[in-house]
């Protein structure tokens, strides 16, 4: 946590606290996906520092795709329809889903995207995620495993940004505005 203005941030989470919860939730997806092999769907761009991290907690056969989105008219009353900037490489026709994201807020992106792999044919679909605000949601979706529950709190680093800054900081912290 040493880059951002002195003051900036307040931490959340540690790295080692970071850690400890991601190879928790590595152990767990490896006891329930035993004897199969997920392929693990990694949300660009805010979840590629949690995907990394939690491909390498888990211990079986997985594989492991992007997917960009951007979302549409974010703010607003939108649809939840979001713009797929990069897609998959391989099909997911028939395979076991386990889609990556770094957050889930009102819970349109995520909602969008599970519709959008089932309708693709995945055997099945589930999510995890490393923070779920529930206090946001305007969409009920299901968030299979949780790293952290967060409040109302604007978080930024381990993958997470504000307007492109602090995806590089190594642990998690609430961007406390400028007095
Ligand atoms: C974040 C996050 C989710 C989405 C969650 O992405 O990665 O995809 O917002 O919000 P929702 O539940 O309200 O839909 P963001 O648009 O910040 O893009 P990024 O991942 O590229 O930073």
């Amino acid at each position: 946590m040493s880059y951002p203005t002195p003051g900036a941030v307040r931490e959340l989470y540690s790295t080692d606290a970071i850690a400890r919860r991601v190879a928790e939730l590595g152990q767990r997806i490896t006891k329930d996906y035993a004897g199969r092999s997920p392929v693990l769907v990694s949300i660009l761009k805010g979840s590629f520092v949690f995907a990394a991290d939690l491909t390498r907690a888990i211990a079986l056969p997985i594989r492991v795709e992007f997917l960009g989105v951007r979302s549409y008219d974010r703010g607003t009353e939108s649809s939840g329809a979001v713009q797929i900037t990069q897609d998959l490489t391989h099909s997911i026709e028939g395979e076991d889903v386990l889609v990556v994201e770094d957050i889930v807020d009102t819970g349109l992106t995520i909602s969008y995207i599970v519709n959008l792999l089932r309708a693709r044919g995945a055997t099945s679909v589930r999510v995890v995620s490393l923070l779920d605000k529930p206090v946001r949601r305007r969409v009920p979706v299901e968030v299979d495993y949780v790293g952290f529950n967060v409040g109302d709190a604007f978080v930024v680093g381990y993958g997470l940004d504000c307007g492109e800054e602090y995806r590089n900081l190594p642990g998690l912290a609430e961007l406390v505005p400028k007095s």
